[in-house]
């Protein structure tokens, strides 16, 4: 959550930083700010509520001129979305500007004992006590700007990441991190630096990027090598990586929003993730972080997923793969509750962490805590180089490219499919899967893509239906088997950008409460594809009906069973029960979109969300 950027170099900062600040808004939007240290050490900090376009035309007219900055776009922890509590917070003197991400947890305490020593603050965030604590120390200690910001930061508690400039120090800039995203771009001659919360905003300028690690600190000098040292002052070696990305996938490319466009790759961005992993001619799935841990994860006595949100509905269906296939027992844990609620972890457990962003903190957590137990940490990861991906053991990345959209779509597709491919690897492996089935789902598999190519062809069909929903004020989605995630996932979809309340059931769960709601106003989708579960499905539809709701059943392709049933259909192409969520999922996700273009709302950053959630 929050987005930061930073630049030092002999370029024009403000243009950099804006455009950074564009590719991060997805991490938060509701104020936006930039501080600029001019040629002649002036430092201008301009701060607006609300998107980064606001705060562009805002300061159309105001003196940008600068080759040293910082900006922030921001999603409200701490104090009200407004220009006051946005970032960059200055220090009571005006010489040090900070922005940051995460959350100073000691910052009351802090705050009290510079209040009495005569601080005054303006917003109410732990950013500005933060900035006023670090000129505290530097003029009570008499120590230069890096020295205070580490002796400053030995003294908090809690998270973050944070780039600090200083109008008496205007050839550098000083960047820390511990529990949240930050990374560096090497620019020209690696002696001009781009920094931000992940590479999005670099890979324009440069594929050379070192990610800080907790604790550590860098500072950066125009025309220097990069420092970095440690909290106790140690010197680290720099580890400079190289990343790839297609800035196409950066850009909207003729989509009116992020979300279509994404919910669109899905067909390619699987056919990415499945890339010399699902050999189709020899009928095989190989996955190398099962080859090179093979003993590890086929000794598990246990298998423990942890993930939040959309990454915990794809868990919902790994559990149900990897116990079919594997026969071991899954747990699937929302990462929030597991961490706090004392579980029993064993050495011989194998923890699955599920996550698009790679950031995610409870999902961090979680990871932490399994760690020190010494279960064996498996990542499923899309963000490459994010700090899930570099804490586990081992893991397979997703490789759908980055997701824009704050509401996760290519994402839970790429997942399922590594599950997918992670079941059968080990069902192989362990002898629990047939040679048959074995060759028969990859073979499938190998057949998904076309198949979500398909499923997209209902697009227009989806957009005239969600017409006639956008009276609804509850909704209700309800799956069985491997669908009853996608029922979640169709639920949350519709909530998160539609703000239409839905909830998602396991279909013959319904009658045990939910159904006192279904009346002739409710509409009820219900995944009810040939498989199964089929026929129980048939008499769940029947249930509804009787009450008079409103049904939209997403079917197999030439179903007859239920259409005089229901009131409206939609077709997905036929396909193995396991991998039918890869299906199912395409007109959820389209019906949640249409209807909140429908309703005018703001699809690709719905209110109160960020993409990355970086606070507990
Ligand atoms: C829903 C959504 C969220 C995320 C959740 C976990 O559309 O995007 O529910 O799935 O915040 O995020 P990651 O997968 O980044 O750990």
């Amino acid at each position: 959550m929050c987005g930061i950027v930073g630049y030092i170099g002999t370029r024009q900062a403000f243009p950099v930083l804006i455009k950074g600040l564009k590719r991060l808004e997805y991490r938060g939007y509701d104020s936006t700010g930039v501080a600029l240290l001019s040629t002649n050490a002036m430092l201008n900090v301009y701060k607006e509520e609300g998107k980064v376009a606001n705060l562009e035309a805002n300061v159309a007219n105001r003196d940008l001129g600068g080759t040293i900055g910082i900006a922030h776009t921001r999603w409200a922890t701490h104090g009200i979305p407004s220009s006051t509590n946005a970032h960059p917070h200055v220090s009571q003197s005006g010489k040090l500007a900070l922005v940051h991400n995460g959350i100073i947890e000691n910052y009351s305490l802090i705050k009290e004992r510079l209040t009495k020593l005569g601080f005054t603050f303006k917003s109410e965030t732990d950013t500005e006590v933060l900035v006023q604590f670090i000129e505290y120390v530097k003029e009570t200690h008499g120590v230069d700007t890096v020295t205070a910001v580490r002796l400053a930061l030995n003294q908090v508690i809690g998270a973050y990441a944070i780039v600090l400039v200083d109008k008496e120090a205007p050839e550098q800039v000083i960047v820390a991190r511990k529990s949240s995203p930050l990374v560096i771009g090497l620019g020209e001659g690696n002696r001009e630096f781009f920094i931000a919360s992940d590479a999005t905003p670099l890979v324009e300028y440069t594929q050379n990027v070192v990610y800080l690690n907790d604790g550590e600190i860098a500072v950066l000098k125009r025309g220097e090598e990069m420092q970095i040292c440690n909290l106790k002052n140690e010197a680290v070696d720099l580890d400079v990586q190289s990343i790839e990305m297609n800035i196409g996938l950066l850009e909207k490319g003729g989509y009116p929003h992020f979300m279509l466009k994404e919910i669109y790759e899905q067909a390619q961005a699987m056919k990415d993730c499945m890339r010399g992993r699902l050999l189709e001619k020899e009928k095989r799935v190989v996955l190398s972080a099962v080859c090179n841990h093979s003993e590890r994860l086929l000794n598990a006595k246990r298998i423990i997923i942890v993930s939040c949100g959309t990454s915990w509905h794809a868990g919902l269906i790994g559990k149900q793969l990897i116990e079919t296939f594997v026969k071991v027992p899954v747990e699937v844990e929302y990462a929030s509750e597991f961490r706090y609620r004392n579980p029993v972890i064993n050495k011989e457990d194998v923890v699955i962490a599920i996550s698009q962003s790679g950031e995610t903190a409870d999902t961090l957590a979680a990871i932490s805590l399994a760690k020190e137990k010494g279960a064996f940490i498996f990542g499923i990861v899309n963000a490459v180089g994010s700090s899930i991906a570099r804490i586990t053991d081992a893991g397979t990345y997703i490789h759908v490219g980055p997701e824009i959209g704050v509401a996760s779509t290519k994402a839970f597709t790429g997942q399922l499919t590594v599950l997918i491919m992670l079941a059968l690897c080990l069902g192989k492996e362990r002898g629990t899967i047939s040679e048959v089935e074995y060759e028969e789902i990859v073979t499938e598999l190998a057949a998904i893509p076309d198949k979500i190519e398909r499923s997209l062809a209902c697009n227009e069909r989806v957009a005239d239906l969600a017409k006639s929903f956008t009276y609804a004020r509850n909704f209700l989605y309800l799956g069985r088997g491997y669908n009853f995630p996608v029922a979640l996932e169709g639920a949350l979809k519709l909530k998160e950008i539609s703000y239409i309340h839905a909830e998602g059931y396991p279909a013959a769960e319904m009658k045990h409460g939910p159904i006192a709601l279904v009346d002739a106003e409710m509409p009820v989708v219900v995944i009810a594809t040939h498989h199964e579960l089929y026929e129980k499905m048939l008499s769940n539809i029947q249930e509804v009906k009787a009450r008079k709701g409103r049904i939209l059943a997403i079917v197999t392709e030439g179903d007859e069973g239920v259409k005089d049933l229901v009131d409206n259909v939609i077709e997905t192409p036929p396909t193995l029960a396991c991998l039918s969520p890869l299906l199912t999922v395409i007109p959820l996700q389209l019906l949640a979109y249409h209807v909140a273009v429908i309703k005018g709302l703001d699809v690709d950053q719905p209110r109160n969300l960020a993409k990355s959630v970086t606070v507990e």
